[in-house]
């Protein structure tokens, strides 16, 4: 469906048309719904005309039809554009070859978007004109005598509508007119002149709406999912959404301005539904998505796949390589585990940073943020992100997996509030599969973040994280990601303080999402399997009793799998 609405600028009002929308369909004016209801069309001679800004150029773009063309079925007339001119199409008795025979003017003014432009079709019974801005832009005696009409053909302003075909028009549409005679060319030239400021009005162009952040998908569940965009200007926003079959349904946010909020719920489990997003400022300015899609979270007992990235960071390039990779593999969701940006105030580093360079992946693949110190709790993390309270901390399930996200720059060993929440999750979990995601590792053969290892004693890991270890032991967690070290780092399976065969807990570090890589300690502590300094990305898949987790490198090079197998459910 696409969008009317009334457009103001300096010189009054106009009619916008958007052009089409999620269901391929454009806004446009039906005047009648057919010429033998309308009743009096002009057969002799007559000037259509109409002041119009097209802001978007088509093929067959209609601004005035009355017009059928099915096949060899050519009859009535339609003023209009095509690519990047106006053009006029008519039908006569006069060039009629027994079922009519439509001659197509094209206009030699070439059309530039957003600027306005008097178009004016005449036709006076021996020959028929276009002229654009007054003048004279095309012309043709090849059609004379009466014009042909399809009486069930409609009517129609900003559309070049018959039974099989529509060519909606976008942009604006002013001053329209029709006339029983064909005006001659000094009048029209009159008539452009007595109006010519419309065409001198300033194409808004130099300050359209654009998205400050483009609309991305932030948390999902098997019946909800919310939309975060920022808009730089006071805008209405709208969320249209469907399923792969059904009705649009449609969410006005709420909020005025900046960064807007739609959370979507009612959905059904596991499925695709298509959406856009369209924001309309309150001077006429508008910009919309494009068609775009989304999956709600599965439910237990089906098959998944999820991404994981860390420390994204400011390195747009690695960043977009990463991303076009993750969203290569079409996964059902992306997390990222901290350190998503350099400096979480600096709103910049997240609308110039991390949002582009994650497009097309999270405007199609729901968003699973984590934080991390470089985020230093920015306001900007919370505004953007919409997740379960406090936030800082949250869970969410996936198929047969129960994911819990931690802020580890604030306490989690035992007493606090995060170790608390965590042990009543884990031991409420019923879940197949459970993983922890926070920033900063347990574990970790970094070389100098922990001591200096080509000197000295380290403690190869986080000990203020390492408090949270026995209740990931006590609960069966089965992988704790993490990232802060920017590298890549998979442990065996750990239990009670050593390598175990199965029955332990793996340390994931995945912080290779973007920021200056780190490096390896001098020699291999008790607990480390893999370890690789690169830029990458881990895609984890889970059937049943089944995990395959396969890391790739920025340029898509696959460097490690690892595979845990369950017999029996916990
Ligand atoms: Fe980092
Ligand atoms: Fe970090």
């Amino acid at each position: 469906m696409g969008h009317a609405s009334i457009a103001q600028d300096s010189l009054g009002q106009s009619l916008e048309l958007s052009g089409p929308g999620l269901d391929g369909a454009g806004a446009y004016l039906r005047v009648a719904d057919s010429v033998q209801e309308f009743g009096h069309m002009p057969k002799h001679q007559f000037t259509a005309t109409a002041w119009v800004r097209i802001d978007q150029t088509t093929d067959w773009g209609g601004i005035l039809s009355a017009v059928s063309d099915n096949g060899d079925r050519e009859k009535g007339w339609i003023l209009g554009y095509d690519k990047d001119s106006f053009t006029f199409g008519i039908s006569t008795t006069g060039a009629d070859d027994g079922d009519g025979n439509i001659t197509y003017l094209n206009g030699s003014t070439i059309l530039e978007l957003q600027k306005w432009y008097m178009v004016t079709a005449t036709f006076d019974g021996s020959s028929a004109r276009l002229f654009v801005n007054g003048k004279l832009d095309a012309e043709t005696t090849t059609q004379y005598g009466e014009v042909l009409y399809e009486p069930r053909t409609p009517v129609a302003i900003g559309a070049y509508i018959d039974s099989n075909e529509f060519h909606p028009m976008e942009g604006r549409i002013r001053n329209v007119y029709l006339f029983n005679e064909a005006i001659d060319a000094d009048q029209i030239e009159a008539e452009f002149q007595r109006n010519s400021m419309i065409a001198s009005v300033i194409p808004e162009s130099d300050t359209p709406l654009e998205w400050t952040v483009e609309p991305f998908l932030c948390y999902a569940t098997q019946s909800s999912v919310s939309i975060v965009c920022e808009v730089p200007t006071a805008a209405e926003v709208t969320v249209r959404f469907r399923p792969a079959m059904g009705e649009v349904r449609e969410i006005v946010s709420e909020t005025k301005s900046g960064i807007h909020t739609i959370e979507i719920d009612g959905l059904d489990a596991g499925q695709p539904y298509y959406y856009e997003v369209l924001a309309h400022s309150p001077s006429g300015e508008s910009v919309k998505t494009e068609p775009l899609s989304f999956q709600t979270a599965i439910e237990r007992g089906k098959a998944f796949t999820f991404i994981m990235i860390g420390d994204t960071q400011a390195n747009p390039e690695v960043v977009k390589r990463v991303s076009d990779i993750a969203w290569s593999n079409r996964p059902n969701f992306v997390c990222i585990a901290g350190d998503l940006v350099t400096t979480g105030t600096n709103k910049s580093h997240w609308t110039h940073h991390f949002f582009p360079n994650m497009q097309p992946l999270i405007s199609r693949v729901p968003l699973f943020p984590v934080l991390g110190n470089h985020e230093q709790n920015a306001r900007h993390y919370y505004e953007y992100m919409d997740l379960p309270a406090p936030e800082y901390y949250y869970s969410f399930s996936y198929g047969d997996a129960d994911y819990f996200v931690l802020d580890s720059e604030k306490p989690m060993g035992p007493g606090s509030e995060q170790y608390r929440w965590l042990e009543n999750k884990l031991d409420q979990s019923d879940a197949r599969w459970k993983f922890v995601i926070h920033h900063r590792p347990a574990y970790s053969s970094d070389e100098n973040d922990y001591g200096n290892t080509w000197l000295g004693p380290s403690t190869l890991g986080d000990l203020d994280i390492r408090q949270a270890v026995p209740l990931y032991e006590k609960y069966g967690v089965d992988i704790v990601f993490n990232g802060h070290i920017h590298a890549y780092e998979r442990s065996f399976p750990i239990r009670d303080g050593e390598a175990v065969e199965q029955n332990g807990v793996v340390y994931m570090t995945i912080g290779g999402g973007g920021g200056g890589l780190e490096n390896f300690a001098p020699f291999n502590p008790w607990f480390s399997s893999k370890k690789t300094s690169v830029h990458h990305l881990c895609r984890v898949e889970i059937v049943g009793g089944t995990l395959r987790m396969q890391s790739i490198d920025e340029y898509g090079k696959l460097f490690d799998t690892y595979e845990i197998r369950k017999e029996h459910n916990p």
